[in-house]
């Protein structure tokens, strides 16, 4: 039996209690390669039944990861039961399609504040257990929006909080490698997950498809298979990183 690319390592996941979402594709990725996973989100019934759909070993709990204390407290549960952190996804997000003038101050506030405080949050209650055992990987979830200037679904406020999620996991790759801890990014260009609910319809996701040189929108798992490269020691020498998953949708 061939042995797991995360044999016995504990992931963390925030924001992957969605089934059809890219945390759960992230989970699930993982979960194949032997890790055991801790997915978070905001509801815990839904949290605990997207951990029990990849296995029974599997755990989900409630954090709210705008939330300093709720960050703390749920990194702490997961040390005591697990004794370690090896791996850290901050996937947690907000999109919002308002324009410049439409969107609001509370707009504003919950789109910047999951990504941004909430990645800020997770790192700074992971980090000092992945220095004392000087090893950890950690990835944020940015957007081409970043890279773009946004100009699909999201408004200027998302492509903003994931520019500056971006460049936070840059600076906190060059403050960390020294303990041998990597943080990188994923730049995903458009996946079909309920993210888009609401936003664009059947045939509007085809005329965006014409326009991406592979031809289709990304699927949760091809973000899920980079996120496992940049976790794993495929990618051991490598951090600072905003890999662009996008199907060529952005290309600089
Ligand atoms: N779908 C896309 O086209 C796309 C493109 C680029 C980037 N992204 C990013 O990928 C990530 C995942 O998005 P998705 O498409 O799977 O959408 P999704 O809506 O299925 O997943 C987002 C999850 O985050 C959770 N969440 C929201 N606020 C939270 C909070 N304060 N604390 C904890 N969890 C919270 C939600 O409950 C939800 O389960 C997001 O950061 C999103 O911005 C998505």
């Amino acid at each position: 039996m061939s042995i797991g690319q995360l044999q016995d390592q504990i992931a963390i996941v925030t924001g992957g209690a969605s089934p059809r979402g890219i945390g759960f594709a992230i989970a699930s990725r993982f979960a194949q390669e032997g890790a055991t996973v801790v997915i978070l989100d905001l509801d815990a019934g839904a949290a605990q039944h997207a951990a029990n759909l990849i296995g029974q070993q599997h755990l989900g709990l409630a954090c709210d990861v705008r939330n300093e204390n709720q960050a703390n407290q749920t990194v702490r549960q997961v040390l005591d039961r697990y004794g370690q952190a090896d791996v850290l996804v901050n996937n947690a997000g907000v999109s919002q399609s308002q324009r410049l003038l439409s969107s609001t101050q509370e707009d504003y506030d919950l789109v910047m504040d999951v990504s941004v405080r909430g990645s800020f949050n997770m790192s700074r209650a992971v980090v000092p257990h992945m220095q004392s055992r000087q090893r950890g990987a950690i990835v944020c979830m940015g957007s081409v929006a970043a890279q773009r200037g946004g100009g699909i679904l999201g408004g200027p406020h998302y492509s903003a909080a994931k520019g500056a999620l971006q460049s936070l996991a840059k600076a906190m790759a060059r403050e960390l490698a020294p303990d041998r801890i990597r943080v990188n990014a994923i730049a995903p260009g458009m996946v079909d997950t309920d993210l888009l609910l609401g936003k664009i319809d059947d045939e509007g996701k085809q005329r965006v498809a014409q326009t991406i040189p592979l031809g289709r929108l990304a699927q949760a798992s091809d973000i899920a298979n980079a996120c496992l490269f940049l976790v794993s020691d495929q990618s051991a020498y490598i951090t600072g990183l905003v890999l662009d998953v996008s199907g060529g949708l952005h290309i600089h």
